[in-house]
């Protein structure tokens, strides 16, 4: 669906009959991962405009603290700021047990991280911790809550992938091995539970303007698409919920994720080496 398309219907729909319908189904509450900047922040922000409460995760608890009041006055909805570091299994263990009171129907897993440079110039514990967030977390979160939306029979599990999923990534190849892993368990996972009246999607954006791509060198100006804002791309995971198993924002994300599919996996991934090596500078 066009975005354009996407922001008409996104508003309507969710705004009436449909808003009372999302929070049946996925409320009373979200859990949102990465939710201090970003896709993560605007999903809580989308979330709570729908009706939903929320309990914000990230480490920058000023910034959880300062979302949790902005939306809880314009929403009148609960939100908690909770700060864990989700990069270990103690902050996810401390994390399900925080939320075990709440009667958690969405869990959002879009906390992540990725590093540009050569594989062997890294340092092999940083692409380990990347891979226990984008990976190991999201796997630990699901088994630890999901199993309790199974149980109510109703609710949604989103995994926040990437079109970096599409191929090799040089020089983010752990970055885009990690992506990889989101997409194969979110479509794995959304055929298990297809009968359970659990929704589960998996999100692929294409480059977004928010802090991850800045931090690691990417120069907007430089991306072959134009960077997609957050707005777009959390009203198209929305509406897919409950529809798609797999949610790609942005036309030409759409053809370039197509495009992937019908070259050769080695050209695919040439091309994509290319493209990330001059929007960084490496
Ligand atoms: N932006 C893009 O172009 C793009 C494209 C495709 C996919 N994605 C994916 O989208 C997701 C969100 O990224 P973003 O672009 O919105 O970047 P972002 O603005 O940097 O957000 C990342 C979020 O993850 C949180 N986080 C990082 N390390 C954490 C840790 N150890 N424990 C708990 N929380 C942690 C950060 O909060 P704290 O620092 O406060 O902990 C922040 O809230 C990621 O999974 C990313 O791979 C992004």
């Amino acid at each position: 669906m066009a975005d354009g398309l996407v922001k008409q219907v996104a508003k309507p729909l969710m705004k009436a009959a449909a808003r009372g319908r999302f929070v049946q189904r996925y409320g009373p509450w979200a859990v949102v991962t990465g939710a201090s900047s970003g896709i993560g922040e605007e999903t809580a922000r989308q979330l709570a405009a729908l009706g939903l409460s929320v309990v914000l995760v990230a480490r920058r608890r000023d910034r959880l603290e300062a979302l949790a009041a902005d939306l809880a006055a314009a929403h009148g909805v609960e939100v908690r700021a909770s700060e864990h570091d989700l990069a270990s299994p103690a902050g996810v263990e401390a994390l399900i047990t925080e939320v075990r009171p709440l009667d958690v129907g969405l869990l959002v897993n879009n906390a992540g991280f990725g590093m540009k440079g050569g594989f062997f110039d890294l340092s092999l514990a940083e692409q380990r911790r990347m891979i226990e967030l984008n990976c190991q977390t999201p796997v630990a979160l699901t088994h630890g809550l999901g199993a309790r939306i199974v149980a109510r029979g109703r609710g949604g599990i989103i995994f926040v992938s990437s079109t970096a999923a599409f191929q090799g990534l040089p020089t983010s190849a752990v970055y885009g091995a990690s992506k990889g892993f989101d997409l194969l368990l979110g479509e794995a996972v959304w055929d298990e539970l297809r009968k359970t009246g659990v929704d589960v999607l998996t999100l692929c954006p294409g480059p977004t303007d928010t802090e991850g791509p800045r931090r690691t060198g990417v120069d907007p100006d430089k991306v072959p698409v134009k960077m997609m804002q957050v707005g777009p791309v959390v009203r198209a995971a929305l509406l897919g919920l409950g529809k798609r198993a797999v949610v790609v924002p942005g036309a030409s994300n759409r053809v370039a994720a197509l495009l992937t599919r019908l070259v050769p996996r080695a050209m695919a991934t040439r091309v994509a080496g290319r493209l990330i090596r001059r929007v960084t500078g490496e």
